[in-house]
């Protein structure tokens, strides 16, 4: 039975060395909580390191022989690869770039290489534990290379990639010496999440820039699969906090906990000890709220609960000693025999011991400078089964886009935040139940279980697209078929378009000349007497009759206005028109002033806008406009605006490739057709042809095509292929996808 396996650096539970003995505890941070609680209801498996440096074998045999009972894998890495890439790469170049704290951002090819060989070794073991048919699912910044490591090891598997942090925008992401690396690593994937719709934009801009990639509605096309980019905001698992927070055990945390604090209003605040969280802001701010509310001095006190977290790394310990510092400051300043400002504790704490201080707690207090998401936020607002208490939240934290019935607060503003404090312990007691009604609604709506449904059933559909098109990919079988078809007809028409078919795309177009393994291979196809070879291109008639008149093939220009046969002229497919261009070309000019890098090209019965020279995402935001401002005045005049690979074309209504080829169709007798194309303007040529014709799309997004082909590149080794004499060819075709 196929399973999803799930891999994270770090395994639900770690393991800790007490008095010699290795025992287990649950990991901290979002990833392992969140996912924690749902990776046993199916048939799944955990991979992920657990969390120590494990040196004698019997310790690794044992562990590994208690964890793979519970279904987990442990990946052991050295003392050395978990100070290079976990403590390292991971957390002293990914994280603070990621989280745009740059001037913390260590940049050091031997902590890459590092992260490289740890990315491997995940990938060893997701080898060892993958069967055919299973499928990936692959966490975090710790292993943004895995997922292409996974596919050179297991092309067929299904790969899903998830981001828990925030993904920078491009203009931080590309200072990081090994950009286009991490991106290829992440494109291995069939599927990439991210808690957000902003991190999936900045991740989209970057492989646009980096990687020249462009996308269209969240899909990139690598040339050989469509990798789908989406946000999938991450829930908790609400009935489990929910119903934490209502146990007898929980209830008797709080009442122990009462009896110690007396009848001081409680602000609560949890994170693992990260320059991330925000944590000293939020002290100052506790202590200027102290300073400018003096009633309320001995009433409130901040619970102040931080997680252990990367203390080898050096900005985790600068920040201990600050927050230490700060937390002494506040105290000594304020505190009272019988009254502590903040009550800080340096450690972490069961789930019971947790909710009980969710539940008594009057305000949540979450002020992260970056968050992917924050689930603490979520624990704080399932918790309260009275619906009576106010969170404060950072608009920074990925949970701000869902919870806006909370205080948000900018965490560099000082002020604002002791506003918000000072808002938060004065709000009416209906209106704290209205909002964290409005907010429980959505968090038990959009739970943990809902976010493995829709990430997990996208994956799915993908994978199911992905086999669709596969069976329609030409394979040695077909090939062999196709070449076997070929050798025994006698009246073949080939119907080939020119760019992207028969060579790649360059940014000026005029750079796409034939070259001389074009020219020969042209050249074979028509030297066969049994071939009639047809160029149909949205091309000019002039650069293809410059390129092409010397050859004895027939030609179609600019997506079927201008037709002309071998030996004879050109003439045009109907009567057109082309008086409207003068209209439309002023248009266009007034775009190539205001968009730097765009031009126009003029064809006799067509205008095209280009702009694959101009700066990423303003060629896109122009065409847009352009679009909407031709569609009036090209009704009126029975013309088509079409947005093509970085053009807008405008042309007439009455012509396509499709009414050009028929003309073929309907004069010359054959008896095999093959039509091959890699855009929209060839589902026309392929529509028209009859079922009997071999028609074949490049590139692996839907078609009217019956096969496919991954680039230029497979169709001139197909076209070789057929002009080679019967059985004379000992060369293998692509295999199946
Ligand atoms: N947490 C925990 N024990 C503690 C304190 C916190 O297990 O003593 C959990 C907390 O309940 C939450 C997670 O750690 O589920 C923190 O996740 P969050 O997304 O808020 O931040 P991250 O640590 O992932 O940056
Ligand atoms: C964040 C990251 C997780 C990480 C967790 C705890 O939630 O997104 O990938 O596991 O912090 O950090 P640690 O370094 O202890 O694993």
């Amino acid at each position: 039975m196929s399973k999803t396996i799930i891999i994270s650096n770090r395994l639900p539970v770690k393991i800790q060395k007490e008095g010699g003995e290795l025992t287990y505890k649950p990991s901290e941070g979002g990833l392992a909580t969140g996912l924690g609680s749902i990776y046993k209801e199916g048939d799944n498996v955990w991979i992920g390191w657990p969390g120590l440096y494990l040196k004698k074998k019997e310790d690794k045999d044992r562990v590994e022989k208690d964890l793979n009972k519970e279904n987990m894998h442990p990946v052991f890495l050295s003392e050395q690869l978990i100070k290079d890439y976990y403590e390292g790469f991971s957390n002293e170049t990914l994280w603070p770039i990621f989280h745009y704290f740059m001037q913390y951002a260590h940049y050091d090819q031997r902590l890459y290489e590092a992260y490289v060989e740890a990315n491997q070794r995940f990938c060893e073991q997701v080898a060892r534990v993958a069967n055919p048919g299973d499928t990936i699912w692959v966490h975090d910044y710790q292993l943004l290379l895995l997922p292409q490591m996974v596919r050179d090891k297991l092309p067929n598997v299904s790969i899903g990639f998830f981001q828990h942090i925030p993904f920078p925008s491009f203009e931080v992401f590309r200072m990081m010496p090994w950009r286009r690396a991490l991106l290829n690593g992440m494109l291995g994937a069939d599927l990439i999440g991210f808690h957000t719709y902003d991190d999936m934009r900045h991740f989209l801009s970057s492989v646009s820039r980096l990687a020249g990639i462009s996308n269209s509605d969240g899909k990139v096309n690598n040339g050989k699969r469509v990798i789908e980019v989406d946000s999938f905001p991450m829930g908790i698992d609400y009935d489990k906090y929910a119903s934490s927070a209502a146990s007898p055990k929980t209830i008797d945390h709080e009442i122990r906990f009462r009896t110690s604090l007396g009848d001081t209003k409680l602000i609560i605040s949890i994170d693992r000890l990260d320059y991330s969280k925000g944590l000293p802001k939020r002290l100052e701010a506790f202590e200027s709220f102290l300073n400018r509310y003096q009633e309320y001095r001995g009433k409130v006190s901040l619970i102040m609960i931080v997680v252990p977290s990367r203390s080898n790394v050096i900005q985790y310990q600068e920040l201990k000693e600050e927050v230490d510092l700060l937390v002494g400051r506040i105290n000594g300043q304020f505190g009272r025999l019988n009254w502590t400002p903040v009550h800080y504790f340096y450690r972490s704490f069961q789930l019971e011991s947790l909710s009980a201080f969710y539940r008594m707690a009057h305000v949540g207090m979450v002020t992260p400078m970056r968050d992917g998401m924050n689930l603490v936020c979520k624990e704080f607002i399932a918790s309260k089964l009275d619906q009576k208490g106010v969170l404060i939240l950072s608009e920074m934290a990925g949970a701000s886009k869902e919870l806006s019935e909370a205080i948000l607060i900018n965490p560099n503003d000082v002020n604002q935040m002791v506003e918000a404090i000072r808002e938060a312990l004065t709000m009416p007691e209906d209106e704290q139940i209205r909002h964290i009604q409005i907010m429980q609604g959505s968090i038990k709506k959009y739970n943990i279980h809902h976010w493995v449904k829709m990430f997990m059933g996208r994956l799915n559909a993908i994978k199911n697209n992905q086999d669709a098109l596969a069976t329609k990919n030409i394979d040695h079988e077909a090939l062999t078929a196709l070449k076997k078809d070929y050798d025994s007809n006698k009246k073949r028409l080939l119907f080939l378009d020119y760019d992207g078919t028969l060579t790649g795309f360059r940014t000026n177009p005029q750079q796409s000349k034939p070259d001389i393994e074009l020219l020969g291979i042209i050249e074979n196809l028509i030297s066969d007497p049994n071939n009639r070879l047809i160029i149909i291109s949205g091309r000019d008639k002039t650069t293809l009759e410059s390129w092409l008149g010397h050859f004895d093939l027939d030609i179609i220009a600019e997506h079927g206005v201008w037709l002309k046969e071998k030996g004879q002229g050109w003439h045009t497919l109907e009567n057109l028109d082309s008086k409207w261009k003068k209209q439309i070309k002023t248009v266009l000019e007034q775009y190539v002033d205001r968009t730097p890098g765009s031009f126009i090209e003029e064809k006799d019965y067509s205008l095209v806008w280009h702009y694959r020279k101009v700066e990423t995402g303003l060629g896109e935001l122009r065409t847009r406009e352009l679009a909407s401002h031709l569609k009036y005045l090209a009704s009126n005049k029975n013309l088509l605006v079409l947005e093509g690979d970085m053009v807008v074309e405008i042309k007439s209504a009455l012509v396509n490739k499709g009414k050009a080829a028929q003309k073929w169709l309907q004069k010359f007798d054959s008896d095999m057709i093959i039509a091959i194309g890699d855009d929209w303007t060839d589902e026309d040529t392929f529509k028209v042809m009859p079922d009997t014709a071999y028609t074949i799309k490049v590139g692996s997004t839907s078609s009217a095509a019956k096969f496919n082909v991954d680039s230029h590149k497979e169709v001139r080794a197909l076209l070789k292929k057929l002009s080679e004499k019967p059985g004379t060819s000992s060369r293998k075709g692509k295999s199946r996808k």
